[in-house]
């Protein structure tokens, strides 16, 4: 089956930059799929290049079997991105702006289906509102319903949710996930990892501009052993017996790495023969953050690389 989106040894530059460095990445069909990374690591970058608008130095990118430079309008149309940074026509109305879209894809009729846009993006009160008077949430509500416009089977999202309140994001990603079930491949972009682990399958992290992971969620998160523990203490040190386990000490908590959870009474006695108080007291299961601040940290190697 063709892949959804298929990248082949891309490299950007900008100037002395090496923005991206060397990017293979297949992501099939049906995939609810995360690119993760720190601020600048090269997601924009990278779906630009997917998006045509943005010219690899080298390499290819293909949208659905289509080149995007060679065949530019066939993946184009094969695809909705969602862009990070807001940009948009103040003097149209939300659903001018749609219909706007719908023709530059050359869809007449399309208004049934931008009435439902509409209405799972809860944008039905502002669909008459010029853009110009919208908040910040809202015109990237619009956002997101113009990548939509062309049903596009291929729906990438660069950080959909910065910047929006609780209830657009929960009414944004059961919509997300109503059209993954239908069969639309999603990619994502977000540094709101709880998000990626619930809704994702399969993650890319990158780090200045490089592939450091390309794995599932699932393993991911399993290949990090042990527990951990939270704590709260009186007074607030950890005793010398049990610093060895400590990962972190963050607003008054210690976490604790253990690998077995009988390791617990061990650590109850060495609190108590400290005669240290717990003050709360929680265990915690391994997460997508821990892996990703992991592999960030291991990663240490790959350096910008700048000529
Ligand atoms: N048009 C440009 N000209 C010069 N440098 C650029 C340009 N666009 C991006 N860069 C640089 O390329 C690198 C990757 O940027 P990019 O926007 O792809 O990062 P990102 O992973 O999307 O980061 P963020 O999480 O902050 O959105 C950064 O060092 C950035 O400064
Ligand atoms: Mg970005």
């Amino acid at each position: 089956m063709t892949p959804a989106i298929e990248v082949r040894q891309v490299y950007k530059r900008f100037g002395a930059l090496h923005a991206l460095h060397g990017i293979d990445l297949e992501i099939n069909t049906g995939e609810f799929f995360a690119l993760l990374g720190p601020n600048g690591a090269g997601k924009t970058t990278l779906i630009n290049i997917i998006a045509g608008l943005t010219l690899a130095s080298s390499g290819s990118a293909r949208v659905k079997g289509h080149d995007v430079v060679a065949e530019y309008r066939e993946a184009r149309r094969m695809l909705g991105v969602v862009p990070q940074e807001l940009v948009f026509d103040p003097f149209f109305t939300v659903r001018e702006t749609l219909l706007f879209q719908s023709g530059y894809y050359g869809i007449k009729k399309n208004n049934g289906w931008i009435d439902e846009i509409i209405h799972h993006l809860d944008l039905a009160d502002k669909a008459d509102t010029n853009m110009r008077s919208l908040s910040g949430g809202m015109k990237r509500r619009v956002l997101v319903a113009q990548a939509l416009v062309h049903k596009p089977p291929v729906i990438i999202l660069d950080e959909p949710t910065a910047g929006v309140d609780v209830e657009l994001r929960q009414a944004l990603w059961r919509f997300i996930k109503q059209l993954n079930r239908n069969g639309h491949t999603i990619v994502l972009t977000t540094h709101y990892l709880e998000e990626a682990e619930a809704l994702c399958n399969r993650v890319a992290m990158l780090k200045n501009g490089s592939i450091v992971v390309l794995e599932s969620v699932r393993n991911l998160i399993s290949n990090i052993s042990g527990h951990r523990i939270r704590l709260r203490l009186s007074p607030d040190t950890l005793p010398t017996a049990l610093q060895l386990l400590a990962i972190s000490h963050d607003q008054g908590y210690h976490v604790l790495a253990i690998e077995e959870c009988c390791q617990l009474e061990n650590v109850m006695a060495a609190l108590r023969a400290a005669q240290t108080q717990i003050l709360e007291l929680q265990i915690l299961q391994p997460d997508l953050e821990e892996v990703f601040v992991k592999i960030m940290h291991s990663a240490e190697n790959l350096k910008p690389v700048s000529v």
